[in-house]
Parts: C-alpha cells; structure tokens; sequence
C-alpha cells in the first residue's frame, strides 16, 4: 500500500509508469464506460473539505470504472459541522473498513498529515492541499501535452497568472522538471510570483509577449482569491488586459501551440472565451483524462506499484 502524495521527489520512470498506465485504460475505453475489476471489494471514500467539480466527479467515476465502492463524504451536512475534529472524521470513516481516501483540504500537509499520523494504514491520494500541492491534475496535465506534443524534451511551456497561491503550478512544475521539459515558462505580475521560483528550474516573465513567444504550450491559471487577502486581489479587468489569454496573445505563441487551463475558468478574467473554446482549447480534454490518470493512480496505490516514498517529500 502506497499514498500518492506529491510530484516533488518522484522519478520519471514512475510517472511514465503513470502516465502509460492512464494510456492503457484510454486505450481500453475506461474514460466512457468500461469496467475493470481491480479495485473489486475495495472502498473509495471522497472526502472533500473544499469545493471541486472536476477532481471530485472524476475520482469518483475512475473509482467506480475500476469496479470500487465509492463514498462520497459530504463535508458540509457532515458531523464536521457539529465539532467533530479531522481526526475523528477519519478514524470513524475508518472503522467502516475504508480502503483509500481521496483527499482535499485548504490546509497545505493536510494529506501528508493524515497518511503519516492519522490513518497510515489506508491509502491517501492528495486530491489538492492548500498552495502545496494537486499531484493528481499535474499528472492528467501531463498525459493532455503528451498525447498532443508527444516526446516533452523539445517543448515549451508557459504557465500563466497566479502562480503564488497555485499548488496546480507547483506540481505541474515538478513533474515537467522530472519528465525533461525543453523550458518552462512562468508568466505573471510580481505580485503573483513565489520567491526563488528560478532554484525550481523556471524562466520568470512579467510580460506576455516575451513569455509566450513560441511556446508550444499555454498552461493558465486561476486567479485564487480564497487564497488572497482582501487588500492584495489584484483588479480582474487590469489582470485581464496585462495576463488574460485574447486571441492577439495567443499569436505570440508558436502557431500549434494548445492551450490548456485546470478549472474552474473564469472568462473575461484570465482567458477570453474565444480561446477556451477555440481549436487549440484542450481544456476539456484536460477533464477527460482526470478519469483515466485518477485510475491509474488508485490502481498503482493499492497494488503497492507507487515504490518511491510518498512520505519522504513532506508539505
Ligand atoms: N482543477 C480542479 O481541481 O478543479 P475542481 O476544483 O473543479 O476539482
């Protein structure tokens, strides 16, 4: 039994073993409606202490494709409301022989915490923790480039926005460091930039003609103003002028390059509809393949395939 935790540490070998497993059930037809038996007799419990649309209803569908029962915990009506502490939450949920649980929390460790601490003994998926990390949408980001782009060595990648409060950003960087991206591009004002974003391997821009000239990927962000404080959001319409996605910004990039963006987008904020959902938009194609990675991901946890130690890059 192994967690999946973070990008930062794994080896390009195992997210190829990733990235190729999530081919096979593409392959096979997992992302519309065939089953596969290898979660049979196990249970899958959602515990969602955030918003999701995308990362919930996919875990949920690639549990069920892989034959598990899935529970999922609504955290508002839940005894979390009455006081009841993540603890017990966990240890209740445990008790009803829960096999994996998938995990988001506004806490960056949150996961980490619960793997090492709370419940070691059943498998935890990080499905978003706080900026930390979204290892689960950084590997669906990377099977959309590979099957659009192939091979990573020659490619370009700009991503785009609110790079400081984006845990998205931070595992998509560490999984294009790992699989050998050419160049990886980060684009935003300096507001929205974490320090010492250069030790991650990155080339920072402030503007967007210098950072998007020929890239072959455009990745953007959300502006995420949970995670903001009230006297630092930036104005949506200056934001939109300077970093959103218009069609002339697009032209900067090379003339294949696709466009890609995790959700939920806000149009008219950091992209123009046009481009969402224009020809080079692979945005949902981004959410398609969250089906066939999270199967991957949960049939490697609990086949013990995910070797390296989740627990060894902590939040
Ligand atoms: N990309 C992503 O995490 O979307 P949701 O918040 O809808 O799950």
């Amino acid at each position: 039994l192994k967690h999946f935790l973070t990008i930062e540490g794994l080896s390009a070998p195992l997210l190829t073993e990733i990235l190729d497993t999530a081919d096979s059930f593409v392959d096979m037809g997992a992302q519309q409606v065939k089953k596969v038996p290898l979660l049979r007799g196990k249970t899958v419990a959602n515990l969602f202490f955030e918003a999701s649309t995308r990362t919930l209803s996919t875990f949920e569908l690639a549990a069920k494709r892989l034959s598990a029962d899935v529970l999922n915990l609504n955290i508002s009506t839940s005894s979390t409301s009455k006081g009841e502490t993540l603890k017990d939450t966990l240890m209740t949920l445990r008790a009803m022989h829960c096999d994996m649980f998938v995990v988001r929390h506004s806490a960056s460790g949150a996961a980490h915490f619960i793997a090492e601490h709370v419940t070691p003994d059943v498998a935890v998926i990080n499905a978003g923790d706080g900026r930390h990390a979204h290892p689960t949408q950084a590997m669906l980001d990377m099977l959309t480039i590979r099957q659009h782009k192939g091979d990573f060595s020659s490619l370009k990648i700009a991503i785009v926005g609110d790079i400081l409060h984006s845990r998205v950003a931070r595992s998509q960087i560490h999984a294009l460091r790992a699989l050998g991206a050419a160049e990886i591009r980060v684009i935003a004002p300096l507001t929205l930039l974490p320090r010492h974003l250069e030790a991650m391997g990155v080339k920072v821009y402030t503007e967007m003609s210098r950072g998007l000239r020929d890239v072959d990927v455009i990745i953007m962000l959300r502006l995420q103003k949970e995670r903001m404080q009230s006297a630092l959001l930036p104005s949506e319409s200056e934001f939109y002028k300077l970093y959103g996605l218009t069609e002339a910004k697009l032209a900067y990039a090379r003339p294949d390059a696709i466009v890609m963006h995790p959700g939920p987008i806000n149009r008219g904020v950091e992209i123009e509809s046009s481009v969402a959902d224009g020809e080079r938009s692979v945005i949902l194609n981004q959410v398609t393949n969250g089906i066939a990675v999270r199967m991957a991901v949960m049939s490697m946890a609990m086949s013990g395939q995910l070797k390296d130690n989740q627990l060894s890059a902590k939040a």
